[in-house]
């Protein structure tokens, strides 16, 4: 099985050509820029048929939540408009497309856990751009899925991980928003679903079940236990530490508006393709010690 992925040095698609390697049969092409520019609808098509994939992965994306507010035509050039060449693309070689979008489809007004029924309302251009993207992908090849996922960090490229334990070897003491509510998600674990659902689709050619997916780490957390719990394993582990003082959102002021609450269910993806993602604080500290090495 052949899954080409978008997004050479991205964390999704980092963590996919890691975990490629470790399951014979499998193998994980990266494509991204210049080659394939999402932003340049024309180089997508060819890029994506030479590298002749089983399954398309669109994880590339315009990732810059903040400066997404200042640029919402590459945004949505990006994630709406090259998203939907992606799967077109994927439409075109006769294949399916496993698109990653985002919890920040959701304004954060619900009480409990998103389930992929509820209805989007995003706060953000990126947020918005990803939606359209959603629509895009649907729009452009029938055999997608949708995985929405959230709080997103692993041992590659830039995280909220990675931040934690850079500033901690500075400072004593971190102030961390308190009220906004996820599912920390290691890409490592994204990139582990993704090929178990890959393989249920390359496998089973009758697969009906597509459409969207909630797709995050087991267990919910603020950003400020988040930042503790990748603190509290570092000091074990001979790492830095400091101390997390609890902020409010309305403290710490970003150009993009995020959901207080956006937490998601995953349970629809557990049931349809029997695969729960660990307890985020697991994950937590496997990526943490990667990183502290
Ligand atoms: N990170 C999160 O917390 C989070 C949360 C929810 C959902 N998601 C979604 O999950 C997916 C994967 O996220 P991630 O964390 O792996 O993202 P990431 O680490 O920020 O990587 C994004 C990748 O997209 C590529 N890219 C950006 N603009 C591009 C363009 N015009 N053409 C081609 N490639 C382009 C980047 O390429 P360069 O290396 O060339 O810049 C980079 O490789 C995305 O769809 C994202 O929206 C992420």
């Amino acid at each position: 099985m052949r899954l080409v992925v978008t997004g050479r040095e991205g964390q999704v698609a980092s963590s996919l050509l890691e975990a490629g390697q470790r399951h014979p049969g499998v193998e994980v092409i990266a494509i991204g820029r210049p080659e394939l520019d999402l932003a340049k609808p024309d180089t997508v098509i060819d890029t994506i048929a030479a590298a002749k994939p089983d399954i398309v992965v669109s994880a590339a994306a315009y990732t810059a939540v903040d400066q997404a507010e200042d640029e919402p035509d590459l945004a949505f050039a990006v994630n709406a408009v090259g998203a939907g060449k992606v799967a077109e693309a994927a439409a075109q070689l006769g294949v399916p497309v496993i698109h990653l979008s985002t919890d920040y489809v959701f304004d954060g007004s619900a009480s409990g856990a998103y389930v992929e029924t509820d209805a989007t309302a995003p706060r953000s251009v990126y947020g918005a751009s990803k939606l359209a993207g959603e629509q895009a992908v649907a729009a452009a090849n029938p055999r997608h899925l949708i995985l929405r996922t959230a709080w997103v960090y692993s041992p590659f490229g830039k995280n909220f991980v990675k931040t934690m334990l850079r500033l901690a070897a500075d400072r004593d003491e971190i102030s961390v928003v308190a009220d906004q509510w996820g599912n920390p998600t290691s890409a490592l674990d994204i990139a582990d679903a993704v090929l178990h659902a890959a393989a249920t689709l390359h496998g089973n050619k009758s697969f009906a079940a597509f459409g969207v997916y909630h797709l995050a780490g087991t267990g919910e957390a603020n950003w400020s236990g988040f930042a503790r719990h990748i603190l509290d394993t570092s000091r074990v582990s001979g790492g830095p530490w400091a101390r997390v003082r609890d902020i409010a959102t309305m403290d710490y002021p970003t150009k993009a508006r995020r959901p207080a609450n956006s937490r998601l269910s995953s349970a629809k993806f557990a049931s349809v393709f029997g695969w729960n993602a660990p307890d985020w604080r697991l994950s937590t500290e496997a990526v943490a010690r990667r990183v502290l090495v």
